[in-house]
């Protein structure tokens, strides 16, 4: 299939699938071993998100967990900020071995800004929007990040329920989106009964908590071969 689509013209090509298990909904007492279980049962990417318990109502981890963890894996680790302000930590969120470093739209007054400081770390730099925000605050930072992350819940808890108006928002961004070399994350409630939508709709980065890590380790092989399968029949590309 993708040879198939290697023809055609960018604008329709569609970006790699990605799986992203979110390791919030993974046993922290042990989340080295949870990470090498999840890459070995077929991950794609690492979520890492980090609350601040002020941008968001929840405190999870920070810099110095994610240098601890960063040895469990070569897979790239994509940090999802949800703290304000972001721009003082950028630099050691970089240093403690983020691939992909997310801000909030939200989190401050200078998006742009905060892009560039992350793109001058050596990293892809991303931008996450709330499910209230609409797309059009990327109007004038498409040319500055690599990755746009359209939260489907509202952000500080795993578990909860998929925002379905996420889909309209997925595909309006996709057509912004228009060509360029940038991810569509989604994050929130993606399960292997939304997936195929999700990616229909244009995300190509399926971040996924609960349906990933439920069940426990025996798992996360089928729970992962379900959201994927469910997204490449979303995408065409499977029968
Ligand atoms: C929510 C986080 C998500 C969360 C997803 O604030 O950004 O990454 O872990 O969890 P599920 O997939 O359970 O909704
Ligand atoms: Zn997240």
């Amino acid at each position: 299939m993708y040879e198939a689509l290697s023809g055609l013209s960018k604008e329709i090509a569609m970006r790699p699938l990605k799986i992203a298990p979110s390791i919030l909904a993974s046993d922290f007492s042990k989340l080295g071993e949870e990470i090498r279980a999840i890459v070995e049962a077929g991950a794609d990417v690492i979520h890492v998100d980090v609350m601040d318990g002020h941008f968001v109502p929840n405190i999870t981890i920070g810099p110095d967990v994610i240098k601890a963890i960063r040895g469990a894996t070569d897979r790239p680790f994509d940090v999802h900020l949800m703290i304000s302000p972001a721009d003082p930590y950028l630099e050691a969120f970089a240093k403690a071995g983020s691939d992909v470093i997310t801000v909030h739209a939200e989190a401050g007054p200078h998006l742009h800004r905060s892009l560039q400081a992350i793109r001058a770390l050596g990293k892809k730099a991303g931008v996450s929007l709330n499910p209230g925000t609409p797309e059009n605050v990327l109007d004038y930072v498409m040319d500055d990040l690599d990755l746009i992350l359209a939260m489907t819940v509202n952000p500080g808890f795993g578990g909860q329920k998929f925002i379905a108006s996420g889909l309209e928002k997925l595909r309006r961004i996709k057509a912004m989106i228009d060509g360029r070399e940038i991810e569509l994350e989604v994050d929130g409630g993606v399960t292997a009964d939304n997936a195929g939508i999700i990616a229909q709709a244009g995300a190509n980065w399926l971040v996924a908590g609960s349906a990933v890590f439920k069940g426990g380790p025996a798992h996360y092989k089928a729970n992962i071969e379900a959201i994927r399968r469910a997204a490449l029949l979303g995408r065409g590309e499977v029968v």
